[in-house]
């Protein structure tokens, strides 16, 4: 085993923001890392880095004035993702690329070709993978049989600061370049990710029909409420279900169904649930950690950029869709928290998830602006 004879060298794009989540974590990695130098065009706050980290407001001139580099975290706006992984993959550094990797297929297959071309590798900063690795949840999925349907549930709340806190938050295109930010795309990407992990979706093929169904209730231009339905090629039905405009917000998680039994994947909060309600806590590994790892000792990454390809071919469906439509106002009311509530979503999500079924489908009442009910949900089942 090849052992480091120094700490291994970062530097991190994007500081404010979840920048300051990789700050956080690089102060508990001190020792194993160094924080060479960060680059982004807003200032770091006085006293927030390391005193010999150099300060640079473009990651260009980064990489032209600081010599091997190990990794470089990208944790910029998404529209950014792929110049600056290009740039840094060019320059002779491994990559933690924040999700979404980039925002369309044709940038995800040139990113794979530049990855191939160069020395570095890219890992994608889905974290929630770090939790699929332990015996404890291979063993519990096992344990389920095989499996046929997962539902992804996410009720958030989100108020007008998080739409407002950048320009391309709420966008599907900005200055006519891809941002893609939505739902299943953005703040419960994990879910998506896990639930194509869980359905046993490697690439591009593994995936057959998909559906997308969204709406927007926020002044925004991406979905902010959503189902996502995935048919994979190996039978398996995913069927994602999110708003961000939820009365009563709870924590996101996979219902995963098999042939001798379900359970529950609390993803945020790095556990299982049994069918019984039992909670089984699950070891979270740090892909951070594991880069670091890769870089020193050729350690496999846990999320490295090929295996975002099923996810991003669920982007690219969501990119060339039909656009969300707006939800009626008499449809929407407000929270205690001030943040837009789409009435009864804790209902039509739990229903959408059940039935394998779009809003549309399910005839809910804000689904039916323009088109008539599509499916008639009870038929079908009858039918089946
Ligand atoms: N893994 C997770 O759970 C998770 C959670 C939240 C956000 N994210 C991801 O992190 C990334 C950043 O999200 P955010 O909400 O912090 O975005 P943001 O718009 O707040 O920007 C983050 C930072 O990037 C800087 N920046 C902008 N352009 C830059 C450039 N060209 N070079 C260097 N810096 C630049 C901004 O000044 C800001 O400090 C996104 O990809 C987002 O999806 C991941």
């Amino acid at each position: 085993m090849h052992h480091p004879k120094r700490p291994t060298r970062i530097a991190l794009a994007g500081l404010h923001g979840y920048g300051s989540v990789h700050l956080e974590q690089l102060r508990h990695m001190a020792g194993a890392v160094k924080l060479v130098a960060v680059a982004d065009p807003r200032p770091p706050a006085p006293g927030s880095l390391p005193e010999s980290t150099q300060v640079f407001d473009d990651l260009g001139e980064l990489l032209a004035s600081v010599p091997d580099l190990d990794v470089v975290i990208i944790a910029t706006p998404l529209d950014t993702h792929f110049r600056l992984a290009e740039l840094a993959l060019r320059a002779g550094a491994n990559v933690y690329l924040e999700k979404p990797p980039v925002t369309s297929m044709a940038d995800f297959d040139r990113l794979v070709a530049v990855e191939r071309e160069c020395k570095g590798s890219v890992q994608v900063g889905f974290q929630g993978l770090g939790l699929h690795q332990s015996t404890v949840f291979t063993d519990a999925v096992a344990g389920i049989g095989e499996v046929s349907a997962i539902g992804a549930v996410g009720l958030w709340q989100r108020s007008d600061s998080y739409w407002n806190r950048s320009r391309w938050a709420g966008r599907r295109v900005l200055d006519g370049v891809d941002i893609v930010d939505g739902t299943a795309t953005n703040p419960f990407a994990h879910a998506v990710v896990s639930a194509l992990h869980l359905a046993g979706v490697k690439r591009r093929a593994d995936i057959g029909a998909i559906d997308t169904d969204l709406f927007r209730a926020n002044a925004i231009e991406s979905d902010d409420t959503a189902v996502v339905r995935i048919e994979t090629t190996g039978d398996v039905l995913i069927t994602c279900a999110f708003t961000l405009c939820a009365a009563m917000p709870a924590e996101p998680y996979l219902r995963v169904t098999g042939s001798l039994g379900t359970l529950r994947f609390r993803y945020t909060e790095d556990c299982l649930e049994l069918g019984d309600g039992l909670r089984i806590p699950l070891e979270r590994r740090c892909l951070l950690r594991n880069m670091v790892e890769h870089v020193n000792n050729r350690a496999e990454l846990l999320s490295p950029l090929c295996d975002s390809e099923p996810f991003m071919v669920v982007l690219d469906a969501i990119r060339t869709g039909p656009a969300p439509s707006p939800i009626p106002p008499e449809f929407l009311s407000s929270s205690p928290n001030l943040t837009v509530v789409v009435d009864g979503i804790e209902q039509w999500i739990e229903l959408a998830v059940e039935r394998g079924a779009t809003f549309t489908e399910l005839g809910a009442p804000w689904a039916q602006a323009e088109l008539p009910l599509l499916v008639d949900v009870a038929a079908r089942e009858n039918a089946g």
